[in-house]
């Protein structure tokens, strides 16, 4: 087997609003090839960790490294062109583009020439190819020509893994990707997940414990915005804090 590759490190991350701490000093490491799952109560800080980690929002306090490099002063749009991709709690397509347009477009974000807006897009042979292997990697070649509005929940949260795919992050911020999906939904997009794992490193924040179990590596535990146990499945499960914190038991 392969070394571990250390692609996005988070030391020490705060972040306050006012005088509530969202994030409280949480250090977290994402390695290619692994699911790491943050869980958590509502509100406990799992979507603020990721737009901290994102660069959506600034910490408080502690330091973010990406491939090793310091990047807690870097912009969203920056840490996006080196590698890190992220999806949303709430959808975030372009209803009225079709599915493959949503995938050129975030395409196109990636690259350099993006503020070249007057140029004819379907001459940007680059994204458009990309756009179209993410659309197929997703699952959604049948519906590529179809307006996304017209997608159902779950193909839209497809749909947000393959805009996110077609920025070629090398690291995956997924934000409950299968809230509010059937059980077949749930199946397609967690094949999807781990047809991703290997050539990625992804977090994902899921209430869905049945699915977080199954496809973590790693699950790390949050409570008021700290972290209260983090390491293997079977670590987790039997850990007696995480027991009475977050799965309810007396
Ligand atoms: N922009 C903001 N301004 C003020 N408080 C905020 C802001 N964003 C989040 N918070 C607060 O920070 C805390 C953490 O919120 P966050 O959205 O990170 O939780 P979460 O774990 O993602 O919850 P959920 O499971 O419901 O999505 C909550 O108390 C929330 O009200
Ligand atoms: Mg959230």
């Amino acid at each position: 087997m392969s070394a571990p590759e250390l692609l996005l490190r988070a030391h020490t991350i705060s972040r306050r609003w006012g005088g509530l701490i969202a994030v409280d000093r949480v250090s977290l490491d994402l390695q290619r090839g692994t699911v790491h799952a943050v869980i958590g109560t509502n509100g406990a800080g799992k979507s603020t960790l990721i737009n901290l980690l994102s660069g959506e929002i600034a910490p408080s306090s502690g330091r973010v490294e990406l491939l090793g490099q310091d990047v807690t002063s870097w912009s969203q749009p920056r840490r996006a062109r080196a590698g890190l991709g992220r999806s949303y709690q709430r959808n975030t397509i372009y209803p009225s583009f079709t599915v493959f347009e949503n995938c050129r477009l975030a395409a196109q974000a990636r690259r350099p020439r993006a503020w070249a807006w007057w140029q004819d897009a379907s001459k940007c042979e680059a994204s458009t190819a990309t756009a179209q292997a993410c659309v197929e990697r997703a699952g959604l070649t049948d519906l590529r020509q179809l307006l996304a509005g017209l997608l159902s929940h779950g193909q839209k949260r497809q749909l947000e893994i393959a805009m996110c795919l077609a920025t070629e992050p090398d690291v995956l911020l997924l934000d409950e990707p299968l809230a509010g999906m059937g059980a077949e939904e749930t199946e397609r997009m967690l094949t999807l997940l781990a047809e991703l794992k290997a050539s990625h490193a992804t977090l994902l924040v899921e209430h869905d414990m049945d699915a977080v179990f199954r496809i973590a590596d790693c699950i790390t535990v949050m409570v008021n915005g700290a972290v209260i146990a983090s390491g293997t499945p079977d670590f987790v499960r039997n850990n007696a804090q995480v027991r009475v914190a977050y799965l309810g038991e007396h």
